[in-house]
């Protein structure tokens, strides 16, 4: 193993099986942008407090830019992230890189990082969701006239406008996206919390400007800020903010996965509601004319992925003692793995959305299915002034009869009806089976 930023007490070297165990850099290298960003930022600190001379701060600060510009590309050899870093920065610039460490510990450093690389992840999250919320928006607006079967059960229940089908969707996600800036903007930027205990550097010295350092990074945010940490057992220990983010992404999944659900199933030759163009489908490798919604499915798929990330990582934290203890490293791969595929299902999606082509025709063809307008009718009773239940029950038995004996309603007789209800008059009843009639009657909906 590469060098260790630890090993002063140690006379043997560590068992290739523990080291192989505990090394995260396979995954946390994710973070060498956020965690350079720490150090910069812990480097002006040093500064300010005496620690480091003004030429040492512009040294060191300059040489961890280097290392932080371009791609970073993990070395297997090392422990962690923080570890190549360091070592990274003394074959630059030589021992002035050993007063880096003055005063911080590897575990208010990993909270840092990971803190910075939530709020990043999280806000590309919510902008990508814009995106599909505007998609969505766009197509119910074109689609602005087709009305379809509002199900519920999965069976037919009552006549809907397709763009409130889809607006349902818009508000799910708008509300998801605001759990999602939420869960970002409560992340607080700390420093100070040393391993446990704090340190010896004033509090005042942590009040640090960094979003000149995030630019320099490539890290695309702004207002960044940083406080001294109010209580640094709770800092080194707490990671609530990992498993927020693991509910929101968990959450906003579940509306892209019903979503994809919805659109895997209207694009069967059954449904033949819609066509999802060729860019998002793939093919299969034995049947010539397949064109398969494989992406949908694994949007749909992953939502399980999620809530055993959420969940996995709920049970790795529970009953842990304060403060630090390695468990909490096992928080990372949820963590990028949940941010990840919901920043990809976003991209997909954004895409996909837009090139949507309804089929009206089909769609419509549905309408002539009169038990869609049952309810209707109902209302048309409550109007006459018969009680709301027993309206119910007379247009049961109207829909009992008109299956059994294959009659349509529209085409009975008024003697016919008259078995029904005395009420029921033909001529008024044929314009309740009009869609736009019905979807138009419904005044609640606050459009
Ligand atoms: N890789 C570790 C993590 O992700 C960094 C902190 C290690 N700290 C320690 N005291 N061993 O949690």
């Amino acid at each position: 193993m590469a060098k260790k930023l630890w090993g002063g007490r140690f006379t043997k070297p560590t068992d290739p099986s523990v080291e192989e165990f505990t090394r995260s850099i396979q995954y946390d290298y994710k973070l060498a942008k956020y965690d350079i960003l720490g150090s910069i930022v812990h480097v002006e600190i040093l500064g300010k407090a005496g620690y480091l001379k003004p030429k040492e701060v512009s040294e060191i600060q300059s040489a961890l830019l280097k290392i932080g510009s371009g791609n970073f590309s993990p070395d297997l050899s090392y422990e962690d992230v923080h570890s190549q870093i360091q070592d990274a920065l003394e074959k630059k610039i030589g021992d002035l890189a050993l007063k880096l460490h003055t005063a911080r510990s590897r575990n208010d450093q990993v909270v840092f990082a990971t803190k910075v690389y939530c709020i990043d992840k999280l806000t590309e999250v919510a902008a990508l969701g814009e995106g599909v919320v505007a998609a969505l928006k766009s197509l119910a607006k074109a689609n602005s006239d087709i009305i379809m079967p509002g199900f519920t059960h999965m069976q037919h229940a009552q006549p809907v406008y397709l763009k409130d089908y889809l607006g349902a969707y818009v508000i799910m996600l708008e509300a998801s996206i605001d759990k999602v800036r939420v869960a970002a903007k409560e992340i607080k930027l700390t420093m100070g919390a040393g391993a446990v205990a704090g340190t010896p550097i004033e509090a005042k010295h942590y009040n640090v400007s960094m979003d000149k350092y995030a630019k320099k990074l490539g890290i695309g945010l702004t207002r960044l800020k940083l406080e001294p940490t109010k209580n640094s057992i709770y800092t080194v220990s707490d990671r609530s903010f990992v498993a927020e983010a693991l509910n929101v992404t968990a959450i906003m999944a579940t509306h892209l996965s019903r979503f994809a659900e919805d659109l895997i199933i209207w694009s069967t030759k059954e449904f033949d509601f819609v066509d999802i163009d060729e860019a998002f489908c793939t093919g299969s490798s034995l049947m010539p004319q397949k064109k398969n919604a494989d992406a949908l499915e694994l949007i749909r798929g992953s939502a399980g992925r999620l809530y055993g990330n959420r969940m996995g990582f709920l049970v790795v934290i529970k009953g842990l003692p304060l403060s630090y203890n390695r468990d909490m490293q096992l928080d990372k791969e949820p963590l990028f793995d949940s941010l990840g595929t919901v920043i990809k299902e976003l991209k997909v999606l954004k895409g996909l959305v837009g090139t949507l082509k309804f089929n009206k025709d089909k769609i419509e063809s549905q309408l002539d299915d009169e038990s869609l307008y049952a309810t209707d009718i109902v209302y048309y009773l409550v109007d006459k002034g018969v009680p709301f239940k027993t309206a119910h029950a007379i247009v049961g038995k109207l829909v009992k009869y008109s299956i059994d004996n294959r009659i349509e309603i529209k085409s009975m007789t008024d003697h016919e009806l008259s078995r029904f209800s005395d009420k029921f008059k033909n001529k008024e009843m044929i314009k309740l089976f009009d869609p736009k009639v019905s979807v138009e009657s419904k005044r609640s909906v606050k459009r």
